[in-house]
């Protein structure tokens, strides 16, 4: 082995280096001059078999060629790394000022946004959610609800009964039916909300649909008082209309609820009227085989068209009614 050798493997290899193309032709300039069978490599092996002496001095000249060696690849490979990341830069860019092609991704209609917020505030108390039918039966809508025969509610001009009428079904008025059915299939005690669809044979205009939804809240239980109910529905208008909203229960009638209330809420300064409520009728517990003797309940109902204006000052029922998407889209997509 000759001093001049290792020299001339760290020229070669300096060279070779200088004269890589790209990543992949340094490569092999690598295998080639610091691989296994690179001469370095194999001068460095064979630097075991020699004498002492020659071992320091080779020994030496062989770690030196290699540290050049490596430095020659390292700066290569910098180099030829940001050529090739330039290239890329060039090739792929992205030109941002294009037009593209944009899709709306569709969004979930103010409607059904309140309905499931209603359903989420309620679900975290510990109430389940319940549905039931839009096509109902008028014992259930009605009858079981103590509402007798003779009822205005029953009458033509509410009620869209379905033909045959001899099946007594009814596009339900209300979601007060999904109580019954509650009741009729649950043990208490029951605390449940219902939102859905009703209907009742109103003209489209400013503030009456057709078709318009409810919430119904029950709550069956040991020892239920209009406290509670007064409680609930204080928390409820606080989480729907702010933190600093009142709630006042004027006295009303319903026949499936005794004593019954309108409620009103104090809003922007003046009492709405948000729904009816009051304590569930001995007479519909008993026709649901509930002992009104053990449990007692309440129930209220809002529509939630009527929540939604009013939280948000909308004026007309048709922006709700006809799906815009200029005025849904205010309410966020909601998915
Ligand atoms: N079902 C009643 C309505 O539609 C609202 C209501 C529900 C009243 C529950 C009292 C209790 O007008």
């Amino acid at each position: 082995m000759r001093a001049e050798e290792i020299s001339a493997w760290v020229n070669e290899a300096k060279e070779a280096c200088a004269s890589a193309k790209d990543l992949d032709s340094l490569k092999s300039v690598r295998t080639a001059h610091v691989g296994d069978k690179a001469p370095i490599s194999l001068a460095s092996r064979a630097l075991g078999s020699m004498s002492a002496e020659d071992k320091v001095v080779f020994g030496k000249l062989i770690g030196e060629a290699k540290a050049s060696i490596s430095e020659f690849i390292m700066g290569a490979t910098k180099k030829l790394e940001a050529q090739r990341d330039q290239k890329i830069l060039l090739e792929e860019v992205v030109d941002v000022t294009l037009p593209l092609n944009r899709r709306h991704r569709g969004g979930l209609h103010p409607i059904t946004i309140i309905k499931n917020e209603i359903s989420d505030f309620f679900i975290e108390q510990g109430f389940a959610v319940e549905e039931g039918p839009e096509l109902e039966s008028g014992w259930l809508n009605f009858d079981a609800l103590n509402i007798p025969a003779d009822h205005p509610a029953r009458t033509m001009q509410d009620t869209f009964f379905i033909e045959p009428v001899e099946s007594g079904m009814v596009l339900r008025t209300h979601t007060s039916p999904v109580q019954v059915r509650t009741m009729l299939t649950q043990e208490p005690p029951i605390y449940v909300v219902c939102p859905g669809r009703t209907f009742r044979a109103d003209e489209l205009d400013a503030t009456h649909s057709p078709v318009f939804h409810q919430v119904e809240g029950l709550v069956i239980d040991k020892g239920i008082t209009m406290a509670h109910l007064k409680g609930v529905l204080d928390n409820f208008a606080r989480h729907m209309f702010g933190p600093n909203v009142t709630t006042r229960l004027r006295p009303s009638f319903f026949p499936f609820t005794e004593p019954s209330a309108e409620v009103d809420v104090f809003f922007n300064n003046r009492w709405i009227e948000w729904g009816g409520c009051g304590m569930v009728n001995p007479k519909v517990l008993a026709t649901c085989g509930i002992n009104s003797e053990i449990y007692s309940g309440f129930a209220f109902g809002m529509g939630l068209e009527r929540t939604l204006m009013v939280r948000h000052s909308i004026t007309d029922m048709h922006d709700i009614v006809e799906g815009d998407i200029r005025f849904t889209r205010q309410f966020g997509v909601g998915l």
